[in-house]
């Protein structure tokens, strides 16, 4: 086989087979196959695409290019979530202990952010003496044992994922559903997870910003999960403006606390049921989806969840007196109100710039090599469609910097206010089950 013509055949749109993908991948991931063959090859996809066979076997050949993690010793459906990622996204930290306290065994690997605010990680370090730092079959027995348990991404997981991403992003070939949807969904599969719920975000502080766009990469994944054998649905959320109202880490795992009693703001919780009810019914602990919703009720208000929480926080080291005590999460300096400067209805909250404040004040990552300060961050005081008075409080920032000129002047150009009454935006977009 040669590369040249295996590009030939992707330029002239002609459908590349099992055993030419497999050399693609393999020959990649090894450094026989160069960098500049590989570029004209992502360039040919994107502008011809690939069939659902083709997007199904790359998946699978990245699956295969290195470790695969082996959850076969934990009894049970393992259901994995997925964001494709958003501003002051809580869901994962309330998902875990919300799904786990019905019973469903969450084994999650996961890793630090890059951009608005940490990743699962990241957040959940924000807790005392909380570690992600565990051996395997720590892992696996902490999953049999409490129904939850995060550890922090191997080193060689779809290796060729990597290289491939990391080549797209200089190519100008990121933007391509086969190659994202085939990216995500390996990433998934090599973790082990049986069946995967997706969240597909939607809007100003999306991946994907139209709402066609959202629908078909849902799709795409869909269908990939489905042809090789995992059980894969798609919820469509919202991402014009944040998730409910906390950005930064010490802030999201105050947030998560808050919702897994059943107290969090209204969308979060929302969107954490729609998830959740999926995650339930998909582990087969659940009838319907109307039963699995009726179990996540029941065990945030008898408190079960909460108590999953602090039974996972303190098996990883974690200090679990903060989920009755927040205030003893890291703190930041400064507490500063951010006013409005008329009346009138929110009427935009545009989500990726409020997360670019928030990482500017260090509750995210500008480079891989940037330190994350846990304690700041932003919490909305008003969302889309609330009425605010002349000098009422839009944000509270929290900075550990004096000087926050530049955060105000961005908060105050991504919220807008409208003398005409504005709607909340609807939060579920749609849900692609097949
Ligand atoms: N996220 C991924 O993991 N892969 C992509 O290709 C795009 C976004
Ligand atoms: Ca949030």
């Amino acid at each position: 086989m040669r590369m040249v013509d295996l590009i030939e055949k992707k330029r002239d749109g002609k459908e590349l087979n099992t055993e030419e993908i497999q050399y693609i991948i393999n020959g990649y991931t090894d450094g026989s196959i160069p960098d500049y063959q590989i570029s004209a090859l992502t360039m040919a996809i994107y502008f011809k695409g690939m069939t659902e066979k083709e997007r199904a076997d790359l998946t699978m050949a990245m699956v295969e290019s290195g470790d695969q993690i082996d959850l076969t010793a934990i009894k049970g459906v393992k259901v994995d979530k997925h964001s494709t990622g958003g501003v002051g996204d809580t869901t994962t930290l309330v998902l875990g202990p919300l799904v786990a306290a019905v019973g469903v065994p969450v084994a999650k690997m996961s890793g630090r952010g890059l951009g608005h605010t940490g990743g699962t990680i990241d957040k959940l370090e924000a807790v005392p003496g909380f570690h992600v730092e565990i051996e395997n079959e720590e892992f696996i027995r902490l999953v049999n044992e409490n129904n939850l348990a995060v550890i922090g991404q191997s080193g060689n997981l779809t290796p060729a994922d990597k290289k491939l991403y990391s080549l797209r992003d200089v190519t100008a070939t990121v933007n391509s559903i086969p190659l994202i949807a085939s990216s995500i969904m390996s990433k998934k599969i090599a973790a082990g997870a049986d069946a995967i719920v997706l969240d597909v975000k939607t809007g100003a502080g999306a991946f994907m910003k139209s709402l066609d766009d959202s629908k078909e990469l849902a799709q795409a994944m869909v269908n990939i999960g489905n042809n090789v054998g995992r059980k894969t649905m798609a919820v469509i959320s919202d991402m014009s403006q944040p998730l409910g109202f906390a950005i930064g880490n010490a802030l999201e795992v105050k947030e998560a606390i808050d919702t897994l009693r059943g107290e969090g703001p209204k969308d979060l919780t929302e969107l954490c049921l729609a998830l959740g009810s999926h995650m339930v019914y998909l582990a087969n602990k659940a009838s319907s989806l109307e039963e699995a919703r009726q179990k996540l009720e029941e065990v945030v208000n008898n408190g079960s969840a909460l108590e999953s929480f602090k039974t996972f926080l303190q098996s990883q080291g974690g200090d679990a007196s903060v989920v009755d005590d927040p205030d003893t999460l890291p703190k930041a300096k400064y507490v500063v109100e951010l006013p409005a400067k008329k009346e009138g209805y929110v009427s935009e909250i545009v989500a990726d710039a409020v997360g670019t404040a928030a990482m500017w004040l260090g509750a995210g990552r500008a480079t891989k090599e940037s330190q994350i300060d846990l304690a700041v961050g932003l919490e909305l005081r008003k969302k889309m469609g609330d009425f605010v008075q002349q000098g009422e409080s839009l944000v509270t920032i929290h900075s550990n910097q004096e000087d926050i000129e530049k955060v105000k002047e961005k908060l105050y150009e991504s919220i807008s206010i409208s003398e005409e009454k504005v709607e909340a935006p609807t939060l579920i977009h749609g849900e692609i089950t097949n």
